[in-house]
């Protein structure tokens, strides 16, 4: 079960009118009407992932009274860590000072924080560990192609953290579910500047170790995984979606989240949206949502959360949760 949660975004807040002015062609109408963005944060000099997962992880620590000896593992989603070796839970554990946890990333893009919590499940249910760190944290904005306007305009920075501790009867996990599919990788990748082709200039010059999306196809795959990642949760935790008082949906575009709203029957008064104010925070985005429904009250002791996520991969999957 969640026991604290916290959230760091970068200072500096970009909106969709300044698009224009670094040449690129849109307008804040067309981000808004398409995409429900108004605004995201973006990293500046001197703010790395480490350092923003570290501000969201104190934070979740401290609402949780939990100090970093006492962390057994930290697991980090993200698609954007500060370097490729080592892995951004190995960086954190060090910026926290975490000595005793064992550190390491999940790589399942926009739904790494989901299957992260439920990795920490598993780990909790094996004995393995008490109290985890899970976190979903991503830098975007250094990772996508400031020209392409087809994909700068919808990504933000940020990272959300949650403290972990073992369910009990009345409090914690109802269900959980999680897919994948690969065969659809190249809809939403980094083409180049892995290991099966490594850096060239040429790879740089053109940009294609940068994020490439087709954004229609993935709009509807995201809107019918969403919607299967709705049916399993509710199934699996023998609910209808009366019983459900929030839908917190990764948050990529405000069509695909009014789509699983209408899938699930949940009405937008039951659904938390905040992709107006972040963009697409890749994997950060539940975590985020989620402290901010905690501290808008949405969220108390009892209340039944559905979560829901969609990512590259294609990555997808659901949790039910009861606070
Ligand atoms: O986090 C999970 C992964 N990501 C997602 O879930 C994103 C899923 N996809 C989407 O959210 C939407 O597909 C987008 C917001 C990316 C695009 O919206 P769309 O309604 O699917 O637009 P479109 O791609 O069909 O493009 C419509 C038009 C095109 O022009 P033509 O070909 O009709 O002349 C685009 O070139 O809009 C054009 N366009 C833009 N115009 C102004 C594309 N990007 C922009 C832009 N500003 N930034």
């Amino acid at each position: 079960m969640i026991t604290g949660t916290g959230h760091a975004v970068p200072k500096r807040v970009f909106r969709n009118e300044e698009f224009v002015g670094i040449g690129i062609d849109t307008s804040d109408e067309w981000i808004r009407d398409r995409t429900g963005i108004r605004q995201r944060h973006i990293a500046g000099e001197g703010e790395t992932l480490t350092s923003i997962s570290a501000e969201a992880s104190l934070k979740a620590m401290a609402v949780a009274g939990v100090t970093a000896a006492e962390l057994d593992m930290i697991i980090v989603g993200t698609c954007s860590p500060d370097r490729l070796l080592p892995s951004a839970a190995a960086e954190l554990q060090a910026a926290l000072g975490a000595t005793r946890a064992v550190a390491f990333d999940v790589g399942a893009a926009c739904s790494g924080w989901l299957y992260g919590m439920q990795v920490a499940e598993g780990m909790m249910a094996a004995g393995n560990a008490e109290t985890i760190l899970v976190v979903g944290a991503e830098l975007l904005s250094r990772i996508v192609n400031w020209k392409d306007r087809n994909t700068c305009v919808l990504f933000g920075d940020g990272a959300g953290a949650t403290i972990v501790k073992r369910s009990t009867k009345q409090r914690g996990i109802l269900s959980t579910y999680m897919r994948s599919d690969g065969a659809l990788a190249n809809l939403l990748y980094r083409p180049k500047g892995g290991a099966a082709e490594p850096m060239t200039q040429q790879i740089l010059d053109e940009g294609s170790h940068l994020v490439s999306m087709q954004g229609r196809d993935v709009f509807k795959n995201a809107v019918r995984s969403m919607a299967d990642a709705v049916d399993r949760a509710l199934d699996g935790a023998k609910l209808s979606a009366n019983d459900i008082d929030l839908l917190i949906p990764h948050q990529a575009n405000v069509r695909i989240i009014e789509a699983t709203a209408k899938h699930a029957s949940v009405s937008m008064d039951k659904v938390f949206v905040n992709v107006d104010r972040f963009g697409n925070t890749s994997a950060a985005s539940i975590p985020i949502a989620l402290d901010e429904a905690i501290a808008q009250g949405r969220v108390k002791e009892g209340t039944i959360v559905m979560f829901v996520a969609f990512g590259a991969g294609f990555t997808w999957g659901s949790m039910v949760e009861r606070f």
